[in-house]
């Protein structure tokens, strides 16, 4: 009933030339790909020319993050969701852990940025996750579930459809170090129910949420059978074409 998501999230990785490379690699390989939607995230410099070099492929391309404000106006630096569509993207990433925790990122900012990029048309796929340290001391369901609720307030029902959640528990992005398929299937229940309380159950029942945190091709499979992970956002594996492909044609 969902249809699968596998996105990946390229970080601050490649050279245009490069990036440019990868994509064209990965375009026949998950030509095939009707079971899943597939997505790559480059960073912002690089999204027209990886989106015009994709067009008529089923690969989408989504931004890294995006700016609060909706509205064109005086913040230099920033980028605005709408700019984001007009260059070709169709989804942004937003409030992921790296942003949390070294940009200062909050709910309240990753908010406002969802409902920019709602505003914009664009897909959001709202990150949440806990530390190490709270997992360790039992505080991770309580963590989420703040992240979760302020991430998402005041979005109604419709907005919600355009919404895809992804868990990214800290300690296992970049550390070779999974969360368990039973953990992250505790978790993505756990974030189904919240988002059952927040906005009933036949929205919360057609919403993807994604794992993050060292997905591979080893370990996909065993992942995606678990009820509620309804895809992956990847870094370091999505940075191959070979590897990337794997992950998204994991029914193969
Ligand atoms: P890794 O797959 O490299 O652990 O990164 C996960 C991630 O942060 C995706 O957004």
């Amino acid at each position: 009933m969902r249809k699968p998501v596998i996105a990946g999230n390229w970080k601050m990785y490649k050279l245009l030339s490069e990036a440019v490379e990868t994509a064209l690699a990965m375009k026949p390989l998950v030509a095939n790909a009707n079971h899943c939607e597939v997505v790559i995230a480059p960073v912002f410099v690089h999204l027209k020319t990886i989106s015009d070099r994709l067009e008529g492929s089923n690969i989408k391309v989504s931004a890294q993050d995006c700016a609060p404000e909706a509205k064109q106006s005086a913040n230099t630096g920033e980028v605005s969701a709408e700019m984001l569509k007009d260059v070709g993207c169709s989804h942004v990433v937003i409030g992921h852990s790296e942003r949390r925790q070294f940009y200062g990122e909050t709910d309240e900012s990753v908010n406002k940025k969802t409902k920019s990029a709602l505003s914009a048309n664009l897909t959001a796929i709202v990150c949440v996750g806990e530390m190490l340290g709270e997992r360790e001391s039992g505080k991770a369901e309580e963590v989420v579930k703040t992240q979760l609720l302020g991430s998402l307030d005041g979005l109604t029902v419709s907005d919600m459809e355009r919404i895809i959640i992804a868990y990214e528990p800290v300690w296992a992005i970049g550390t070779g170090k999974t969360a368990t398929p039973k953990q992250a299937q505790e978790m993505h229940g756990f974030i189904r129910q919240t988002l059952t309380e927040t906005h009933g159950k036949e929205t919360s029942d057609k919403i993807r949420i994604l794992y993050g945190g060292s997905v591979k091709p080893e370990n996909i499979k065993d992942l995606m059978a678990e009820a509620d992970i309804d895809g992956a956002l990847v870094g370091g594996a999505s940075l191959e074409a070979e590897s990337f492909s794997k992950i998204v044609n994991f029914n193969g």
